[in-house]
């Protein structure tokens, strides 16, 4: 359902963006401003911001559409970061559907290029801010960063900018979305959704639902509302008031600038390093100060991407797998899945630190120091937390399974002893609660040689530790004669009527 939340976000911003394409002009040309806004008649400005003003006090319904193309792209990234969670909690990425978590995660950074990109645009002090730290990174890059930054600026900040971001906005990205949700789309019908395990949804027992009308109404419900609330938020709430920032200027940065939440990690990553991080060596300076954020966050982005096949490599499970995992099942990955969260969290909070600090009252250099502990400590906190959570869902359902539910009914056996009664699960939750996964540890094995190599030895380490803090399936032979010897010694509700008759 997320993805049908994605589609209608994308379906808005194609809309929007073809309408603002009308209007909008890709020029960093300066002109005065002459416009209705009287408060910044007079003020020069690029020929870019000057048609954005016109977009949203002039143009019939441009300002809607400008609301609506901005709050849709907001949206975009959330709904696809919803889809990429559900997918790595459930182990919906593992095969047949590593394709569609690799076309998930494209879209993504996708969609965050076309957020930014879109974000310059208009050429106000905030799209102005933001180009401005990016040409920072930029020139850090050692060896090629100022030649970097002449490529992308067309020279001296900030150059042709506007000129050079338009196509990529308007051309490489629309063209990339559309390519990338074709192939999901088409992986999607091909592979068919992966299910829970369980009771089948309608009344003769099958899984899931069809199409044809089912799937689709449902579907185009939710599209629809999904739009509708789109518009009526645009509508209604302001977003991007370019005419209170004022035209973007070199020398000005207001202080609480703050990028578009998607890009707010990025910012985060960068203000959490400690100052004086720079050394000079072979007569250049090099800034760890970006050099050690754009590393980092390359390698979170890297290891999304690629877990589940350094998942697959660990567990040496390369089955497929059309049932769902419930994420207390799959301790260690959860507890992964957990770490990376907090971690981005960390980022995410850092990117707003200054306003933290001027809303509560804190220093800002606390609260920053409060986020770079987050950073480093909390996602190994998260992920024992996590794992020994996972642990002791997994002993209630193995109470469940065997014991049944308690019902609260606390009753008195003929002979004084006082016994609580327990309702015992039908066969699908059963089912349910004792398919809890059968995957082992892959073992050293050695090579032809008979050598136990170091990364044979690496792998079944990291196995082992994959596959620890997890109940061991009972196997189905053995959970039915237990629970046939259960049924003997408990007390269910039947055995206390008959002792009470
Ligand atoms: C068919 C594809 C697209 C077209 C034709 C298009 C067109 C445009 C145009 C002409 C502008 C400048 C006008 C303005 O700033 O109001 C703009 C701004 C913007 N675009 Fe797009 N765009 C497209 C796709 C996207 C995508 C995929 C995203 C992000 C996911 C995006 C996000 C933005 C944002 C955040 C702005 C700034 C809006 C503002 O001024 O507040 N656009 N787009």
């Amino acid at each position: 359902m997320f993805g049908v939340v994605s589609l209608a976000c994308i379906a808005v911003i194609f809309i929007s963006g073809l309408f603002l394409m009308f209007f909008y002009a890709p020029s960093s040309t300066p002109v005065v401003y002459r416009g209705g806004y009287e408060p910044l008649d007079g003020a020069t400005m690029s020929k870019a911001m000057r048609s954005t003003l016109a977009i949203s006090f002039e143009v019939q319904g441009g300002l809607l559409m400008r609301q609506a193309h901005h709050w849709a792209a907001l949206l975009l990234p959330a709904a696809l970061i919803m889809q990429l969670l559900t997918s790595f909690f459930t182990g919906a990425f593992r095969r047949p559907r590593r394709l569609g978590w690799v076309l998930l995660f494209l879209l993504l950074i996708t969609a965050l290029v076309g957020g930014w990109s879109g974000y310059a645009l208009p050429d106000d002090m905030l799209s102005g801010t933001g180009l401005r730290i990016v040409e920072g990174i930029v020139l850090g890059i050692p060896v090629v960063g100022t030649w970097l930054s002449t490529l992308l600026f067309g020279g001296e900040f900030p150059g042709q900018i506007i000129e050079h971001l338009y196509p990529v906005h308007v051309a490489i990205v629309p063209a990339l979305l559309i390519g990338l949700l074709a192939l999901r789309i088409r992986a999607g019908y091909l592979q068919k959704p992966a299910q829970f395990a369980g009771r089948g949804r309608t009344e003769d027992n099958v899984v899931g639902v069809p199409v044809l009308p089912n799937a689709a109404a449902r579907a185009g419900g939710l599209f629809l509302i999904v739009t509708a609330v789109i518009l009526l938020v645009s509508a209604t709430v302001t977003i991007s008031p370019i005419w209170l920032y004022g035209p973007s200027s070199g020398g000005n940065a207001s202080a609480g600038s703050q990028p578009d939440w998607y890009t707010g990690f990025l910012d985060g990553a960068l203000r959490l390093v400690p100052p004086g991080w720079e050394f000079v060596w072979l007569g250049r300076t090099w800034t760890l100060a970006i050099l050690v954020p754009l590393a980092v966050v390359g390698v979170y982005l890297a290891a999304v991407l690629l877990y589940p096949f350094v998942e697959e490599w660990i567990t040496g499970d390369d089955r497929d797998h059309n049932i769902l995992d419930r994420p207390r099942n799959t301790s260690t990955r959860t507890g992964i899945g957990v770490a990376g969260i907090v971690f981005y969290g960390a980022l995410w909070g850092a990117g707003s630190a200054d306003l933290v600090a001027t809303h509560f009252h804190v220093g800002v250099e606390s609260v920053v120091a409060f986020y770079q502990a987050a950073a480093v400590l909390g996602p190994a906190l998260a992920f024992v937390v996590t794992r020994r959570v996972c642990l002791a869902l997994q002993k209630k359902d193995r109470q469940i399974l065997l014991h049944g539910y308690e019902t609260g009914r606390i009753v008195r056996l003929p002979g004084g002893e006082y016994v609580e009664i327990h309702q015992p699960v039908d066969a699908h939750e059963r089912w349910r609660l004792a398919n809890t996964g059968d995957g082992t540890p892959v073992l050293a094995r050695p090579d032809e040689r008979g050598h136990v190599g170091l990364g044979a030895r690496a792998r079944a380490g990291l196995s082992r530790f994959f596959f620890e803090d997890r109940l061991t399936p009972i196997p189905p032979d053995e959970l039915s004669q237990e629970l046939r010897q259960l049924s003997d010694d408990d007390v269910d509700e039947s055995a206390y009527e008959a002792s009470i008759r």
